[in-house]
């Protein structure tokens, strides 16, 4: 008999369709190594929202057949085991591109306007220090580059296009990248970082992009850039990130994500100047839980039944 096993939270609207199929499955909140291995022991299909899988875990998956993460990034899921074992590992791919895309904007507009500050100037009585707020400016008619034109990458680019401004694009592993029209443009990382003026990311996090943004990406940059971190943290180095923003090289930064998460209550990102957080759920959106919810288990079941959504498989030489 199929079992699955759900590692995490999982929104109702993908556990209906385990139900309305009369498929077995549990659901696991206690993600300590020696619970998943006997967990999972006998699973056909794992779900996973942000727990770890490693190879200590996963050589225990005696049955396992596909792991289906709950989201994009899967740099908690040992690939290496899952390839050498010609285990495939699925993506929520069309899922949550549009929230995280909506939570850029949402960011580069705080961070522009100063809400928090302006929150704060009137929720304290000080209506009318409002000139204490530092200087305020508009999206209209600047540079946005966007570091990986992917899914989420070209969600922000359309969302940017009704404000008028250019988008530049850094991502050196797409073809026919001079055939870009205006207001978009490819550009090499140095061009981009030079003349940008807000500054949103959207690449995994692997060897090759870890300090992607380091003190010398952000010598590079203008002082008024104001940029926002919503891929993995370590991509950007936090602490090059918050000298560059005590120094005012950069105007402000807005972070879903950290190097270490949850970030140490000491941790000293936490009191860097003009910074917004938030605790990474651009993805959260309650739409969005429910369609993550739902293609992870499709991911599943489609496999299961030999009808496996190849588009959202990452091992894809593996099958
Ligand atoms: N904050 C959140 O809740 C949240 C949610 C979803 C995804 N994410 C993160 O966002 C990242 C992007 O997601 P996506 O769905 O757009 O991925 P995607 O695979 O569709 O796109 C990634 C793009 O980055 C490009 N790229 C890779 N390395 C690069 C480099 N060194 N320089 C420039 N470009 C490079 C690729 O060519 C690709 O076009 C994910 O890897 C994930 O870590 C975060």
């Amino acid at each position: 008999m199929t079992k699955i096993a759900l590692i995490g939270e999982f929104h109702d609207a993908g556990k209906e369709i385990l139900k309305r199929n009369n498929i077995n499955y549990i659901e696991i909140f206690d993600y300590t190594l020696d619970n998943l291995k006997k967990e999972l022991a006998d699973c056909d299909g794992i779900g996973i929202r942000t727990a770890k899988l490693p190879k200590e875990v996963l050589t225990h998956c005696a049955k396992l057949k596909i792991v289906a993460r709950h989201g994009v990034g899967y740099d908690s899921v040992d690939i290496e085991f899952l390839n050498e074992k010609r285990i495939p590992l699925a993506i929520t791919g069309s899922s949550n591109a549009v929230s995280v895309a909506e939570h850029v904007i949402t960011m580069f507009l705080a961070l522009s306007r100063r809400i928090i500050d302006c929150h704060n100037l009137v929720k304290n009585g000080e209506y009318l220090q409002k000139t204490m707020i530092q200087k305020t400016v508009e999206i209209f008619n600047k540079k946005v580059l966007i570091i990986g034109y992917g899914r989420i990458g070209r969600e922000v680019a359309k969302r940017l296009s009704m404000f008028n401004c250019e988008i530049l694009i850094h991502d050196p592993y797409l073809k026919n990248m001079n055939e870009a029209k205006p207001p978009f443009k490819f550009v090499d990382l140095k061009t981009g970082l030079k003349n940008a003026n807000f500054i949103t990311i959207h690449i995994p996090l692997s060897s090759d992009t870890k300090n992607f943004i380091s003190q010398k990406e952000f010598s590079i940059m203008n002082n008024d850039v104001i940029l926002v971190n919503t891929s993995r943290g370590g991509i950007v180095n936090q602490e090059n990130l918050k000298l560059a923003l005590d120094k005012g090289k950069i105007l402000g930064a807005g972070l879903d994500v950290y190097t270490k998460e949850p970030p140490d209550k000491d941790d000293p990102i936490l009191s860097a100047k003009n910074i917004i957080f938030t605790p990474h759920n651009a993805a959260l959106t309650v739409e969005c839980r429910a369609r993550m919810s739902i293609e992870t288990i499709e991911n599943i079941l489609n496999h299961l039944q030999n009808k496996t959504n190849i588009n959202n498989i990452v091992n894809k030489k593996i099958l």
